[in-house]
């Protein structure tokens, strides 16, 4: 029996967009598996904890055969060996994201050559989404159905309903909101 191929989706997924479960279709058409990991980096605040980011990624990728989801921390080439993954995929969607995933692909490769990296491209209408921008417009009230999934767009509702009317979340006392804002490039 052949070696099933395995492929690992990582992400902050904060939250999942569209745009990833477009690229988590493309890559389960290519593999046997796909393992989409969501990073928990405590050095980094988010809006949704990883355990709320897997519950939406979960119900995102419901009639996605072969997929699944896990939550990670550490090394993501450490979590590619854990699970068995000959490849990492990750989304490119612009020139200006290449420098940073060309960076990253290549220490990923000095600390685990025997991982592939597979870059992907969106479908054309979800090149210039990304979730800084989707938690943006949810925050101040904008429509964000087609963006995202349709529990990830009530978790924001929910979630920014909660924080008060539009337009006053994050305007103080939600501290995260602000740190929301990846250090390197928007995702
Ligand atoms: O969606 P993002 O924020 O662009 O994902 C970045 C992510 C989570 C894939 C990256 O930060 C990562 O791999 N983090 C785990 C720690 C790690 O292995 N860092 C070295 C990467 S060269």
């Amino acid at each position: 029996m052949t070696k099933p191929r395995v492929a690992l989706f990582p992400g902050s997924f904060d939250p999942f967009t569209n745009g990833h479960l477009d690229l988590a279709r493309r890559a389960s058409v290519l593999f046997d598996r796909v393992v989409i990991a969501v990073a928990h980096n405590s050095a980094k605040t988010s809006l949704f904890t990883p355990d709320e980011r897997v519950e939406m990624i979960e119900s995102a990728i419901r009639d996605l055969k072969g997929a699944s989801v896990i939550h990670f921390t550490g090394l993501l080439v450490d979590c590619a060996k854990r699970i068995g993954a000959q490849a990492i995929i990750r989304g490119l969607r612009a020139v200006s994201d290449f420098e940073f995933e060309f960076q990253m692909a290549l220490m990923n490769r000095r600390l685990a050559p025997g991982v592939e990296i597979a870059f992907l491209m969106p479908s054309q209408e979800f090149t210039y989404l990304n979730s800084t921008l989707v938690k943006e417009v949810a925050r101040h009230g904008g429509k964000v159905s087609g963006l995202v999934p349709a529990l990830v767009e009530r978790r924001l509702l929910e979630r920014f309903r909660a924080a008060g009317a539009p337009g006053k979340a994050g305007s103080g006392s939600d501290g995260q909101l602000k740190a929301a804002r990846p250090r390197t490039k928007a995702r």
